[in-house]
């Protein structure tokens, strides 16, 4: 059985939407072998990431950065992970009113010095909130357990 850790901030109606359809992607009934959990990120500890085979961030953009929350995961797991988790399959979302990269280089940054392993281009959700979002976080949980299941990750 392979472990798959999402860890999302989810301070709106929409965002928690967002999370919510990235679980139920990851828990498809295809997927066979992944069990998925999921974690706001002050619940989600280093050991979660260390027993995890795969992860995937959400976080919203604030003040043109990522959430405080998930800098504050990134904080707490960074030391305890670098070593035994080089390699980790990842894939990130976010969500942001009206831009979001200063959010994909601010987590890009991390991941670089964590060298986890992108397994999917960002999805950046930008602009007035449309239903296509959720489908769109759907289809990454789906993407990362289908690799997952298969081997392929
Ligand atoms: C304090 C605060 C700061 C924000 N700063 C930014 C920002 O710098 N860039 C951006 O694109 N959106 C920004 N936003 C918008 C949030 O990203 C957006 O409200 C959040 O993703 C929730 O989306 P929703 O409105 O669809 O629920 C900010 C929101 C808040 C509350």
């Amino acid at each position: 059985m392979k472990h798959l850790l999402i860890v999302c901030n989810t301070p709106s109606e929409n965002t928690r939407l967002l999370a919510q359809q990235c679980v139920a992607g990851a828990e498809d009934t295809d997927i066979d072998a992944v069990t998925t959990l999921f974690k706001t990120p002050l619940e989600a500890t280093a050991d979660d990431v260390i027993r995890a085979d795969g992860i995937i961030i959400g976080t919203t953009e604030n003040f043109g950065a990522m959430s405080g929350l998930i800098k504050d995961f990134f904080e707490r797991i960074y030391y305890p992970c670098l070593e035994i988790k080089q390699g980790l399959p990842y894939a990130l979302y976010i969500r942001a009113g009206l831009d979001g990269t200063g959010t994909q280089v601010g987590v890009e940054k991390i991941i670089t010095g964590l060298r986890w392993r992108e397994i999917h281009a960002p999805v950046l959700l930008k602009g007035d909130y449309t239903d296509h979002f959720a489908a769109q976080t759907r289809e990454l949980g789906l993407y990362m357990a289908a690799g997952l299941d298969n081997g392929i990750f």
